[in-house]
């Protein structure tokens, strides 16, 4: 059969309707697509690969914070060693605000910070430090600032703005909000304003955010607050406040939850602000030990060489940064006298005797008298047939190998921390 000309014709149309057709379905699905990635959008990745390490204004300074306090701590972190040993983020806590102005927007206290966060940022920066904020998902921080709820696109939008790089973002005054929902928004909203910031939660663990928290932030606190002793309960009246081993208890159970990017926080650290020199060490091991981020809560600008070689123990840190991110769990207890373990990238192990009493302790760990093995991440110490070499990361010291077993003396309220690397 002869083909006409129209037939072509309508033919050529029918091609170029349906070329088009299906790049209106291609450019519809695009669309659909960008539409779902911005409303179901995700954390920023990768900020927090291993523990955030910086500082924060809170445990120190609390109410007390200005332009001035967080450039002299820009300086002070760069001049004592604590950059080069990984300290990153200088963290401005609670009461930074003003307030908002006619369209909403959060202004700095204009008294403490009159050059503006921008011009702060722009500081920090400069140092090859990042810059961190706080606020509260709801009504009021617990300062009793004007906290984000309502406004948290224009708030991520206004940190994104300054140059902001972290946030931790506090629970006070959240009545009929749920947690999960409200942190959700929070992150929505960053990742609209577009500037990669690490969210830090912090609803002290009052809903299990480790049963939620992996997708949301890169970190959430377990507990209520730390207060500066080793071993107590503060109380408040409406609240309470704990010691060093109260949180260290608390967080039984949890380690499942945390590794890359998603860490169950500790809270900030007291190194430096009165406890004493063995308590501050075995509060840092501890830390270090569970993969806590590490965020110095001291006056950075005046502390004494003791604290200094604590928190710039580049040894010591490496275990709290190592890259399989697996938490330490507790495997032996004796006399008073904790025995915890850390698996380490390329198999070496860490490990920490804690002495929790007020008394010297002799230690015998036999490495052969049982079996030392993670169910968590399937692995386990051969410590005769591979063996270890030991070293004391706090003394500097090679204590021999697990062929033979540790004796050692721990004093009250110290940590004896070693790294096992295989021979
Ligand atoms: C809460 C937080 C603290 C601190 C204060 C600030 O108590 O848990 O870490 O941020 O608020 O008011």
């Amino acid at each position: 059969m002869e083909r006409r000309p129209s037939d072509d014709a309508s033919h050529r149309v029918r091609a170029v309707t349906g070329n088009i057709m299906s790049i209106a379905r291609l450019a519809f699905v695009a669309a659909f697509l960008m539409y779902a990635t911005a409303a179901f959008a995700q954390k920023f990745e990768t900020l927090a690969r291993t523990p955030q390490m910086g500082w924060n204004s809170w445990n120190k300074f609390g109410c007390n914070v200005s332009e001035q306090l967080i450039r002299e701590t820009a300086d002070a972190m760069v001049a004592n060693g604590m950059k080069a040993a990984g300290y990153q983020y200088i963290n401005i806590d609670d009461c930074w605000h003003g307030e908002r102005d006619a369209r909403g927007f959060i202004q700095p206290n204009k008294e403490h910070f009159p050059s503006g966060m921008k011009a702060l940022a722009d500081y920090v920066h400069a140092r090859g430090l990042k810059l961190g904020i706080y606020s509260d998902a709801g009504w009021k921080t617990c300062g009793g600032k004007p906290g984000s709820r309502g406004y948290e696109y224009q708030d991520a939008l206004t940190y994104a703005e300054w140059g902001i790089d972290y946030l931790k973002y506090d629970w006070c005054n959240t009545n009929g909000l749920k947690a999960e929902g409200a942190y959700l928004t929070m992150r929505e909203a960053l990742r609209a304003a577009g500037r990669p910031v690490l969210f830090s939660l912090c609803e002290w663990g009052d809903n299990q955010p480790w049963q939620w928290a992996k997708d949301v932030g890169h970190s959430w606190r377990t507990t209520g607050d730390i207060y500066n002793c080793f071993d107590c309960i503060h109380d408040h009246g409406t609240w309470k406040s704990w010691g060093v081993l109260q949180i260290l208890d608390k967080q039984e159970g949890l380690r499942e939850h945390a590794g890359p990017d998603h860490w169950n926080d500790m809270d900030m650290l007291e190194v430096g602000n009165g406890m004493s020199l063995n308590e501050d060490r075995a509060h840092f091991s501890i830390w270090v030990m569970l993969a806590s981020p590490l965020i110095a809560g001291n006056d950075l600008r005046t502390m004494s060489r003791d604290t200094i070689a604590i928190l710039t123990n580049k040894q010591v840190i490496a275990i709290n940064q190592d890259s399989l991110g697996i938490q330490a769990f507790r495997h032996s207890v004796l006399d008073g006298v904790e025995f915890w373990f850390k698996p380490l990238e390329n198999g070496a192990w860490a490990f920490m005797a804690l002495n929790r009493t007020n008394e010297s302790r002799t230690i015998n760990f036999d490495w052969n008298a049982g079996n030392i093995s993670d169910n968590l991440s399937k692995r386990a110490i051969d410590a005769y047939e591979r063996g270890y070499t030991l070293q004391d990361l706090w003394r500097k010291s090679s204590p021999g190998t697990t062929r033979k077993p540790l004796v050692a003396g721990v004093a009250g309220h110290d940590v004896l921390l070693l790294k096992l690397t295989p021979r």
